[in-house]
């Protein structure tokens, strides 16, 4: 047994890598019809200005190659309604009953009002089409803060049409619009909404920047620093910061999930937005969303999760404006028998998944940041951390990326990763070995 009073072991943190002073400058922000759907003008990107939408008119796209948007022409639902149905369902919401009377006052009289002019000008902050990012694509997608806030007060009242039930054409994607979140009252979903309301009580009050979304296909171990304190978001500021996710990201964040990625979608809830356009993820596949906000605070896990007030994000911006975070959304395979995972096919799988996460093929390595990382795969889904460490270094190594491991919690795991981590490096044994 490890002493109890070692925290952490491997490399000191301070020696990994972070962005933004690891990274070169992004290059000019430019659309590329077909690969980088860019949906603001990016001749006007200056600091500290919100960024303007492009074009300059609503381009009503009604097709099976595009989010299907609520302000269309073709849209048999007007919003107006809806948005007025949803308005009287969230007065009957549970939240309203647990608010002081003057935060209830607040929310029904300033903060869903704002809201709702917030997500009817969809067809003046959100002009371009915007691509559904199905199987296969290796696409960009690049819209500001404040189209991201939009989108996401229409999925709060769920007007996205053809997005209400999970049948027939947009089956293969994730739940965009929140009506789960207003079923049933369970503490869980409370503190869901408390955590959600603060972002929407922030971006209305204040207009903003920017974040992306991009999907990526597809040695000897690089650095290691493993402790059994802090989390990916707090300590891996800079770094590349996995998400344990669900082949349709976000998992449960709009239903009953309140694990790791949920609690991520939900504290930098522009994480939502990605469920709006992004297909069900392949084996190969991963998505990279670079730029989102905290705008919250939490304690406590699953049950015991509380939204914990809001959060001021000191995290800097980079040359597009976004905030240097960057986080990769990969989905492990889920066990239900235990030693499934040891077969050859289990473990190519999630190597590749790993691999196709972690590396940057552009990108030359000593501009990469460390791989901020955890117990992926091995709470929900039944994952051994042992194998899955191994496999996240092997990934990591082969990317050429440096690791920063959170065992949250485990100190016995702390020093049992970092022994093989030692045994495999004294001895100079390469990733294929
Ligand atoms: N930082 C570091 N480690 C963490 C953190 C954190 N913030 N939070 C949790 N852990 P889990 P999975 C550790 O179960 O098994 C969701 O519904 C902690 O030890 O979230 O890959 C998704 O949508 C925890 O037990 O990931 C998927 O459907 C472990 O990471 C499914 O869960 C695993 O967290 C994925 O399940």
């Amino acid at each position: 047994e490890p002493s109890a009073d070692v925290r952490w072991l491997g490399t000191p943190i301070s020696a990994l890598k972070r962005m933004p002073e690891c990274g070169g400058e992004p290059p000019p922000l430019k659309d590329i019809p077909g690969k980088h759907t860019v949906m603001i003008m990016t001749d006007l990107l200056h600091k500290g200005t919100a960024p303007i939408p492009s074009p300059a008119k609503f381009q009503d796209t009604w097709d099976d190659v595009h989010v299907k948007m609520p302000c269309s022409k073709e849209n048999l639902f007007p919003v107006i309604d809806e948005v007025k149905r949803a308005t009287n369902i969230n007065r009957s919401l549970a939240l309203s009953k647990v608010l002081e009377p003057d935060a209830a006052e607040h929310l029904f009289n300033s903060l869903l009002p704002d809201m709702v002019q917030l997500a009817m000008r969809a067809s003046e902050l959100c002009t371009k089409p915007i691509p559904l990012l199905k199987r296969g694509m290796n696409h960009s997608i690049t819209m500001s803060q404040e189209q991201a806030a939009c989108l996401l007060a229409n999925a709060f009242f769920c007007t996205f049409p053809r997005r209400n039930s999970r049948k027939a054409e947009y089956s293969n994607f994730p739940d965009i619009n929140f009506f789960r979140l207003f079923e049933g009252s369970s503490p869980k979903k409370i503190e869901k909404l408390k955590t959600l309301m603060c972002y929407f009580k922030s971006v209305t009050e204040q207009s903003r920047c920017i974040f992306q979304l991009c999907f990526s296909s597809q040695t000897r171990l690089t650095k290691l620093h493993i402790t059994c304190e802090g989390t990916i978001e707090d300590d891996g500021s800079g770094m590349l910061q996995v998400d344990f996710a669900n082949k349709f990201v976000g998992g449960g964040v709009t239903s009953t999930g309140l694990v790791q990625e949920e609690i991520r979608f939900l504290i930098n809830p522009e994480l939502i937005v990605s469920r709006l356009f992004t297909e069900a993820l392949d084996d190969n596949e991963c998505l990279i969303i670079t730029g989102t906000q905290q705008f919250s605070k939490y304690t406590g896990y699953s049950q015991t999760y509380q939204w914990g007030g809001s959060h001021q994000d000191a995290t800097p911006r980079d040359g597009w404006q976004r905030r240097c975070t960057e986080i990769v959304a990969i989905d492990a395979m889920q066990f239900r028998n235990f030693l499934e995972q040891f077969h050859l096919d289990k473990i190519t799988r999630e190597l590749n998944k790993a691999y196709c996460g972690f590396s940057r093929p552009d990108t030359d390595s000593k501009n990469l940041a460390a791989v901020a990382t955890g117990n992926w795969g091995c709470g929900v889904f039944g994952g051994d951390t042992r194998l899955k460490a191994l496999l996240q270094m092997l990934a990591a190594a082969e990317a050429g990326r440096d690791v920063a491991y959170f065992t949250f919690g485990d100190n016995r795991l702390m020093t049992d990763v970092n022994n093989m981590h030692s045994f495999l490096t004294q001895r100079n044994i390469s990733v294929g070995k």
